[in-house]
């Protein structure tokens, strides 16, 4: 749809409701909006709407409503499944003017933000006053808090305290309907029915649109060791992290990566190989407590019988630089072009298996398809990145998916389905689960008109 294709008194309402400067219809500006980080997803808008609160965001749903225009929220567009681009000529909302960042509650250990906050903000903000947001991932910088709920993000931390759900309190948000809910008292003792923050978080834009959120903080850790340990092979890592979750209870991350990953990052980056002869399987881990962790860590890595050597490092620029062999993969990754990006969660029993066939599974369907896998081993998700296919090209991604399956995995472990995997949703959930999801999306989205394009085949 473009902007010809709405009624001129549709555009002069959007006006009315946030002011002309916030209603964007230049093809150049909007072009940052309409493609997703990836490159790969493209989809054209007829205006970015940019609200400057809940009310302003009550208004455009409810005329959206009456004039039947569908709706893509979009928060920092990090999103990696094209569900916060216009794939099907949606209206963009973008909530990053909805930023604000409240003061931190010490005494509940609580924040509550504007949806369009980035995870950086809240973290920093935590900090200042002595505690932590759990949630942190590599696009920190970018990602809102909006987003981070509407995907469930998951991200580096999720085995000490959980992903965002866990972290949620409570939320407000404008319904399909056009209907604000709002719950941010944050008691966290509050038995009063169904859990509504639970329901939107994980649901993709497609039943309201978050414009805030209360937020739990957890003890900030000043003590952290970070370190590279060397594998073998992805059964030696896998097995060792468990080793390693039952003895230290300060694990924040475990993240596992290959030498070809390591590789690709110290080439784009002009990096030193970690070791001085290569490994095959490498998983970072990050602890953190309020005492230095060093022996600690030192007795936990000392006791793995198959480790073949390790990277330790205590001060911040030694583990800033380790840190870049596992998180510089997602940008190593773009200078091969587009990738198809699938975030899959196996059963732990079955995770090296996986990660050993499953670029044979890509080759046997795309010859010229070559597989790059990473994680967040600790909770099971790996992430299984395709380069040289091309982006229409969906082979790969059915056969990688159809084997998650098969090893009874999940197709999505933390990045949601968007508008790339739902054909692939029948996969992971049941008619019954889907029938059940469609009546609460018609229940609170009767027109259908949030993200009609997201989850739901
Ligand atoms: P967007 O990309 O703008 O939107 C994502 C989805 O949320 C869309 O469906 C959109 O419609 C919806 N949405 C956005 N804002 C709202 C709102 N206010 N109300 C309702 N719906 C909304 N993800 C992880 O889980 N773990 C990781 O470790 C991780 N690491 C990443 C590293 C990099 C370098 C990159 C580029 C991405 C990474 N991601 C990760 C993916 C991404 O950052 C997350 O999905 C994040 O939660 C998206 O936030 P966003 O604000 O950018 O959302
Ligand atoms: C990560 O863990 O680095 C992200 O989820 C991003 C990606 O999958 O590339
Ligand atoms: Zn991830």
């Amino acid at each position: 749809m473009s902007i010809e294709d709405l009624p001129s008194t549709f555009v002069a309402a959007l006006i009315d409701i946030v002011g002309a400067s916030d209603v964007v219809t230049a093809a150049d500006q909007r072009a940052s909006y309409e493609v997703d980080w990836t490159g790969r997803f493209r989809g054209v808008t007829p205006a970015v709407v940019r609200p400057a609160d809940t009310a302003e965001v009550a208004a455009i749903v409810a005329l959206c409503r009456r004039e039947g225009v569908a709706i893509v929220a979009q928060g920092g567009n990090t999103g990696l499944v094209a569900g916060g681009v216009p794939m099907a000529g949606e209206l963009i909302v973008s909530l990053r003017r909805i930023d604000a960042v409240g003061d931190v509650d010490l005494s509940a250990r609580q924040i509550t933000v504007g949806a369009g906050a980035t995870l950086a903000a809240v973290r920093t903000a935590a900090a200042a006053a002595g505690l932590a947001y759990a949630v942190d991932l590599g696009a920190r910088d970018t990602a809102t808090i909006g987003g981070t709920i509407a995907t469930n993000a998951g991200g580096l931390n999720l085995i000490r305290y959980g992903g965002t759900r866990e972290q949620l309190v409570g939320v407000e948000a404008v319904l399909g309907t056009g209907e604000t809910i709002s719950h941010l008292g944050g008691l966290i003792k509050d038995n009063t029915g169904y859990h509504l923050p639970s329901l939107l978080c994980g649901s993709e834009g497609t039943l309201g649109i978050v414009t805030a959120a209360r937020l739990r903080l957890v003890t900030r850790h000043d003590h952290r060791v970070t370190a590279l340990l060397a594998f073998a092979d992805a059964h030696a890592a896998v097995e060792a992290v468990s080793d390693l979750r039952s003895r230290l209870d300060s694990l924040e991350s475990a993240e596992l990566v290959l030498d070809a990953g390591v590789c690709l990052v110290c080439e784009a980056f002009d990096l030193r190989s970690p070791f001085a002869d290569p490994h095959p399987v490498y998983v970072l881990i990050d602890v953190a407590d309020s005492h230095d962790p060093t022996d600690d860590v030192a007795s936990a890595v000392g006791a793995l019988t198959t480790m073949r050597d390790a990277a330790v490092a205590t001060d911040d620029a030694q583990r800033a630089l380790l840190w870049r062999y596992r998180e510089d993969h997602t940008l190593a990754l773009n200078t091969l072009g587009k990738p198809h990006k699938l975030d899959v969660t196996l059963p732990l029993d079955r995770l090296a298996e996986f990660i050993d066939t499953v670029p044979t599974v890509v080759r046997g369907v795309a010859p010229h398809g070559q597989t790059w896998l990473f994680g967040h081993v600790g909770d099971g998700n790996i992430h299984v990145n395709i380069s040289g296919v091309d982006p229409d090209d969906e082979a790969g991604d059915d056969a990688v998916l159809g084997y998650v399956a098969s090893l009874g995995g999940s197709i999505s472990a933390e990045h949601g389905i968007g508008t790339a995997k739902k054909r692939w949703l029948h996969l992971s959930r049941s008619t019954e689960e889907i029938d059940a999801m469609r009546a609460i999306k018609r229940a609170l989205d009767p027109d259908d008109i949030l993200n009609p394009n997201v989850l739901l085949p």
